[in-house]
């Protein structure tokens, strides 16, 4: 249920879809008048400021990771969890493990693979009249450089994406898998148990085969392998951290460069400023606006004590607008000198996919503005994505 706003009372409902279409208002009253905010409905506490979000991201300590980042799902600690769910000193060693895969330098590989798929997408609505900018584009180019990555032969990408679709599509007000998606995602699984076979058997030049040789320590200091369903779950938080983030990010550059065409203009005429836009939209328009955690001890902030073992959201899009960090902050500028934003985290859980989602973002804005130089949206078919860690839309239908 959600409890609506009055011009006095400040009610952050994280649920609420009316807020979601614009929580900045309600954001900025947050980092103004309650920096540390209280929700008593759903018991958490919020934290919206820039400086207060950053120090709490570098402090993996106090604002741990372990009993979950998604704040209705916080919970005990996790039996076998991804590393995302994971704390020191067993983050630090996952994430060693697997870091050096997702360098610029190897990520950079795909700079090709991920130009072909655009051409392949934006080219037959060339000359169109219009489409739909995530649906047709945004929410296919992730799943696909995805499975590039981790080693799905070309021929079987387009089956996966298709599985992938499935298992992720959710009945409007329904939030479990429908019978056709958990039937997709048992076909995904088979796939995966099956290519991770014949990697074993013969190794490629793909994240999946180096990651089947890198050894783990048990605890005792023993070596181990990964096994087939540590390798799977891998694919699983990759494909969960990686596909939807990287949708809802394209569909705000559609929505946010048809509102300011200027800035598209911009762009149009200095291409060599994309990679400056892509970490201005991250900015601008968080496409993964809260990271929840649990804090483990008591903590003085702004006068009032935010009590151990409760549980705070991190509200890293509102700390991206945070007018003490950002000077006028509301403003969508592709030139904006932008030293450090928290869109993509911070600290040791800072997006491992980081390079990915630039090298794709830089790709995808630059292969459109080549082709569309210009469009607008049509606000009617805009539909958003209403879930508590994601916000943007799954559809913007654009028209040029
Ligand atoms: C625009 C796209 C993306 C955005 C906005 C985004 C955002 C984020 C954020 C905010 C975090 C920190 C979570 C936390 O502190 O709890 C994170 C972590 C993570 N992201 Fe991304 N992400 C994006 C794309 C990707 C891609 C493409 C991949 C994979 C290839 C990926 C994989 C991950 C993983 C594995 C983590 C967990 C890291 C850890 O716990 O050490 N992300 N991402």
């Amino acid at each position: 249920m959600s409890v609506q706003s009055s011009p006095t009372e400040l009610v952050y409902d994280p649920y609420d879809y009316q807020i979601d279409e614009n929580p900045h208002p309600i954001w900025k009253r947050m980092r103004d008048e309650a920096p540390l905010y209280y929700n008593a409905q759903y018991d958490f506490y919020a934290l919206s400021r820039f400086q207060d979000v950053l120090e709490a991201s570098l402090d993996a300590q106090t604002y741990i990771s372990g009993r979950g980042t998604v704040i209705e799902l916080i919970d005990e600690p996790m039996q076998n969890p991804p590393m995302i769910f994971m704390d020191p000193p067993q983050h630090t060693a996952f994430r060693k493990l697997v870091s050096r895969r997702f360098t610029l330098a190897q990520i950079g590989r795909l700079e090709p693979r991920i130009r072909k798929l655009c051409g392949d997408y934006l080219d037959p609505f060339v000359g169109a009249g219009g489409f739909d900018y995530v649906a047709d584009f945004g929410a296919k180019l992730p799943v696909m450089v995805i499975s590039s990555l981790l080693g799905v032969p070309e021929e079987d990408q387009e089956q996966v994406r298709i599985w992938t679709d499935l298992s992720l599509y959710r009945a409007p007000g329904e939030t479990g898998l429908s019978q056709a998606g958990a039937a997709a995602m048992g076909d995904i699984r088979d796939y995966w148990h099956g290519l991770i076979r014949e990697r074993r058997a013969r190794r490629r030049d793909d994240v999946m085969s180096e990651l089947i040789d890198v050894e783990l320590r048990e605890r005792d200091g023993t070596p181990r392998k990964l096994t087939d369903d540590e390798l799977f779950a891998f694919y699983l938080l990759i494909s969960s951290a990686g596909n939807e983030t990287v949708a809802r990010f394209l569909g705000s550059v559609a929505t946010i460069l048809s509102q300011f065409p200027d800035q598209r203009e911009n762009l149009v005429a200095n291409p060599h400023k994309i990679p400056n836009a892509v970490e201005e939209v991250l900015r601008y328009e968080a496409p993964s606006p809260i990271q929840a955690r649990w804090c483990t001890r008591d903590v003085e902030l702004h006068g009032q004590t935010l009590p151990a073992r409760s549980k705070v959201a991190l509200l890293t899009a509102s700390a991206n607008r945070d007018e003490r960090e950002f000077p006028d902050a509301d403003r969508f500028d592709v030139d904006r000198k932008i030293d450090r934003h928290v869109g993509l985290g911070f600290g040791i859980h800072f997006c491992l996919g980081a390079s990915l989602a630039r090298l794709e973002g830089r790709v995808a804005i630059d292969e459109t503005l080549r082709r569309f130089p210009r469009w607008d949206v049509d606000t009617a078919g805009l539909e958003r994505v209403h879930t508590s860690t994601i916000r943007g839309y799954c559809n913007v239908p654009i028209l040029y």
